[in-house]
C-alpha cells in the first residue's frame, strides 16, 4: 500500500525517520548512551581484519562502514563487490571475521561469497532487512536492518538502515578495541538518537527546491557526484540511484580523482553534484569544486549549514543541510541524494518503481 504516495519509492524516502530511529532503537540504549548489541561469535577485540561484501547499493554502505570501522575502531576492512571476492580467491588467513549486507538476504553473489567464507571457517555476520533469507540463516551472527518491506527497486530506506547498524557496530567495535572512549561513544550515540528526528524536517525543507532542480537536470545526458571520505560511497551511490531510475547516465568519484581523468569530460553540458558537508575535507572538495568552475561546469552542492556559508563560489542550486555529527552525515546526507534521483526521474516519467531491465532481487548471477 502506497498511501498517499505516488510511488513506493517516494513512500519508502518519506518513511525513513520512522524505521533508522526504530532500527537504532534495537542497538543502542538510550538511557545509558551506549551502543547495546550482542556481537555473537564475531569477536571484535581480536581480529586483524574484517572482510566485507556485498552488491549494488548495500555495498556502497559498506563501503561507508570500512571508513567507520577503520577510523573508530582501528580494523582493517577489505570491501569487494561480492561478484568479484567469489572469485578472487582472497587468502583468509590470520585473524578474521567476514561480514555481509544486503536488503534481501538472497542476492546470489552476496550468498556465495558467505559460503567461500564459511567452508574457510570464518566468523560470519550479515546485515540483513529480511530476517527469513538465505544469508540470514546462514550466518553466524544477523544483525537486522528493521526498514520493513522495501517494494521500490531503487533501495533507499533499506540503505540508511544498514548504515545505522555498521555504525552501531563500528561502535561496539571501537569500544571493545579500546580505541573509542565512552565520552566518544556517548557524544555519538546522542547524534545518532536525535538523527532521525531531523529526517523529516530536513525532507520538508529541501524537496520543493529539488523538485525545481530536477526538472533542470531532466535536461542533461551526463551527471557526475563528487565526494571525500564518506562523501565519495555516497557520491557513487547517487550515481547508481540516478542511473537506474532516470536512465541518466552519471558516474561517481572520489574528487581527488578529478584530475586524474573525469575533469576531461567537464563543461556546460555536464553538471557536477557535489557532496561535501563541513567535515574535514571540505577545503580539499572545495579546490576540486572550483577546478569544475572554472571549465564551465554547473555545479549542484549537497552540503550543511557551515559549508554553505563557507563555500567559494556561486552554484546552480546549494541544498543544505543541518550540522550533524560525522557519524550522522552520511545518513543525513543520502536523503537529498535519494530525492534528486527520484524527483528527476519522475519528472521524465520513467517506471520509478519498476525500471526497465532491473529486478528488485538478483538471485542469479
Ligand atoms: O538485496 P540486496 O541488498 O543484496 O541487493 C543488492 C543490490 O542488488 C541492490 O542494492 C541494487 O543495487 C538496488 N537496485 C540499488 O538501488
Amino acid at each position: 500500500d502506497k498511501g498517499n504516495h505516488r510511488h513506493f519509492m517516494e513512500k519508502e524516502i518519506h518513511e525513513q525517520a520512522e524505521v533508522v530511529s526504530h532500527t537504532l532503537s534495537n542497538y543502542i540504549d538510550f538511557a545509558e548512551g551506549k551502543v547495546r548489541l550482542d556481537t555473537g561469535q564475531l569477536d571484535f577485540a581480536n581480529l586483524d581484519r574484517l572482510a566485507m561484501s556485498a552488491c549494488g547499493t548495500a555495498y556502497y554502505a559498506g563501503l561507508i562502514g570500512k571508513y567507520w570501522f577503520e577510523r573508530f575502531a582501528r580494523l582493517p576492512v577489505e570491501i569487494d563487490v561480492a561478484s568479484e571476492f567469489r572469485y578472487r580467491e582472497m587468502p583468509l588467513t590470520g585473524r578474521m571475521a567476514a561480514m555481509f549486507i544486503s536488503q534481501s538476504g538472497e542476492t546470489a553473489d552476496t550468498l556465495a561469497s558467505l559460503r567461500y567464507c564459511r567452508d574457510h571457517s570464518l566468523p560470519i555476520g550479515a546485515v540483513v532487512n529480511v530476517r527469513e533469507s538465505t544469508i540470514a540463516r546462514e550466518s553466524d551472527a544477523v544483525f537486522p536492518t528493521l526498514a520493513g518491506p522495501e517494494i521500490g527497486v531503487a533501495s533507499t530506506k533499506a540503505f540508511t538502515c544498514q548504515l545505522s547498524v555498521l555504525a552501531a557496530l563500528s561502535m561496539i567495535a571501537g569500544r571493545e578495541r579500546g580505541t573509542l572512549s565512552p565520552e566518544d561513544e556517548s557524544v555519538m550515540v546522542q547524534a545518532l538518537v536525535e538523527a532521525p528526528r531531523l529526517f523529516n524536517e530536513v525532507i520538508r525543507d529541501i524537496e520543493p527546491q529539488i523538485e525545481t532542480l530536477s526538472r533542470e537536470l531532466a535536461r542533461f545526458k551526463d551527471v557526475l557526484y563528487l565526494g571525500r571520505g564518506t562523501n565519495f560511497p555516497l557520491a557513487l551511490e547517487g550515481a547508481l540511484k540516478l542511473k537506474e531510475i532516470s536512465y541518466i547516465h552519471a558516474e561517481g568519484y572520489a574528487a581527488g580523482e578529478l584530475k586524474h581523468g573525469p575533469i576531461a569530460l567537464i563543461d556546460e553540458n555536464m553538471p557536477v553534484i557535489v557532496i561535501a558537508p563541513h567535515d574535514r575535507h571540505f577545503e580539499k572538495t572545495m579546490s576540486n569544486m572550483q577546478e569544475v568552475a572554472a571549465r564551465g561546469g554547473q555545479i549542484i552542492l549537497i552540503t550543511d549549514e557551515k559549508g554553505a556559508e563557507a563555500a567559494p563560489l556561486e552554484t546552480m542550486a546549494t541544498i543544505t543541510l543541518p550540522v550533524v555529527h560525522e557519524i550522522v552525515a552520511p545518513i543525513l546526507h543520502a536523503l537529498p541524494v535519494q530525492l534528486v534521483a527520484y524527483h528527476t526521474a519522475v519528472f521524465m516519467g520513467t517506471d520509478v518503481d519498476q525500471p526497465r531491465n532491473l529486478a528488485k532481487s538478483v538471485t542469479v548471477e
